[in-house]
């Protein structure tokens, strides 16, 4: 039924309503009300799938062939495995080829559109719209309350208040990352309102901040990138990657650093290599044997590491000079300065740039299959919302896709 014979007839009770319209809360109305269900997507920005729009350098990393259940962190590292297998990379794959959007990979099973991350955007309005859900935009929520019949839902549209009323609930409302575009905790708030416990949330996928000495070594450095490793967390959180490390005016970023950022705890320590797998102590003997000795040690790294950073590197160890007077423990000291370079962020840029949110609903509160709080029926998660976080790579989007799957075919 369309609004306006909605709004004719005062029909306020919806079968299933979604709060957001990001990238969970689209593909979900799209199967319930596929289903032949009554569903309205309600949301407080002034245009859907705003994130979407903006990802992956505006053409969105939208799955990563790759997928896996460990590329997600969460409490409960086993819960998103059922709904990741029921709904597969191939499955949206498929889905984006019906609506003839060409693609790419970019590099690790990372798969990216050739023209714009407006198509995906597009396809999923599409998709929803086909399948007869509403959606309502630049709609405050006021107040979500349980009833005998489900839940009401107070919202604030057009400067007119009014209470809707459906059998179930989807909260699809994204994590606390980049409160400009209009992430909010509103969430985990509903969570806790629900008596449902939330893992303390925490910016991930995010640069690192650094002070003193280490600042100013990035400052002097920022532009560079180099295609070191990372490694980061403790124990069974340890990670490492190997991927770009970028330094920035205030820190460090990159690929390497931001999947680094997901592991890491503040007051641990880092470690960079800046040439991982290289003995750089070892090729530059072998530059030196070759007939490179006359140069300075700084030009002979600097056909081994960018020369900005060679620069930087030589100055950290404390070694000058012609590479033929460096004895093997000054070449050490060099290696080490590289590829066992120890640092200690300060922090992190915070919510203001983190991709995504570590932490979120607790997935002990929820069904791995459907999505619905265990405590509460008809009141389910979906999205990064859920204590479920992929790697940077397109996994949290395949998490949004496969979690929304999951409760949409379900209700
Ligand atoms: P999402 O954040 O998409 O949607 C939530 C919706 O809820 C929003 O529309 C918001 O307005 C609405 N909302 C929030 N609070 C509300 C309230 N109180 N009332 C009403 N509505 C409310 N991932 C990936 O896999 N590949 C990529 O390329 C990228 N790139 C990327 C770039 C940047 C800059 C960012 C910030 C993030 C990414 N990501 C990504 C992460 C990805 O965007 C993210 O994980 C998904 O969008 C999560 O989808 P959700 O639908 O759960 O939340």
């Amino acid at each position: 039924m369309s609004e306006k014979a909605r709004r004719k007839f005062n029909l306020t009770h919806h079968h299933t309503i979604i709060l957001g319209a990001g990238a969970a809360g689209l593909h979900c109305a799209a199967y319930v009300a596929g289903q032949g269900r009554s569903t309205l997507v309600i949301d407080h920005a002034k245009a859907p799938g705003e994130k979407i729009r903006i990802s992956g350098g505006g053409r969105c990393n939208f799955t990563n062939t790759r997928t896996a259940p460990k590329h997600f962190l969460s409490a409960n590292p086993h819960f998103a495995k059922s709904a990741l297998a029921r709904y597969t990379p191939a499955d949206f794959i498929a889905l984006v080829e019906r609506h003839g959007i060409a693609w790419h990979e970019k590099t690790l099973g990372q798969l990216f559109c050739d023209d714009s991350a407006k198509q995906i955007v597009a396809m999923l309005l599409d998709e929803m719209a086909r399948a007869g859900a509403d959606l309502w935009l630049n709609t405050a929520i006021i107040e979500v309350e349980k009833t005998d019949q489900g839940f009401a839902v107070t919202v604030e549209r057009d400067g007119r208040r009014q209470t809707l009323s459906c059998a179930n609930l989807v909260v699809a409302t994204g994590g606390k990352s980049i409160p400009k575009m209009g992430a909010s905790g509103f969430g985990y708030d509903l969570a806790r309102q629900f008596g449902l416990p939330v893992v303390e949330p925490r910016p991930a996928l995010v640069p690192f901040t650094l002070t003193g000495a280490l600042h100013e070594e990035a400052k002097a450095l920022a532009g560079v990138s180099v295609a070191g490793r990372v490694v980061a967390g403790r124990g069974a959180r340890e990670a490492a990657f190997d991927e770009a490390i970028l330094f920035t005016h205030r820190g460090l970023s990159g690929p390497a650093i931001l999947q680094a950022s997901s592991y890491w705890r503040e007051g641990e320590t880092v470690r960079l290599s800046l040439a991982p797998g290289v003995s750089l102590a070892g090729a530059l003997k072998d530059k030196a044997r070759a007939g490179d000795g006359r140069k300075t040690v700084e030009t002979a790294l600097a056909t081994l590491l960018p020369e900005r950073l060679a620069g930087a590197v030589c100055a950290r160890a404390g070694v000058a000079g012609r590479l033929a007077e460096q004895g093997r423990k000054s070449l050490d000291r060099l290696d080490a300065a590289a590829n066992e370079w120890d640092i200690v962020p300060a922090g992190t840029e915070g919510w203001r740039t983190a991709e995504v949110t570590l932490g979120g609903v607790d997935t002990d509160a929820l069904s791995s299959r459907t999505m619905e709080a265990k405590a509460v029926p008809g009141l389910y998660f979906v999205g990064e919302v859920v204590d479920v976080t992929g790697w940077l790579g397109g996994y949290n989007f395949q998490w949004a896709w496969a979690s929304a799957h999951a409760a949409g075919t379900a209700i």
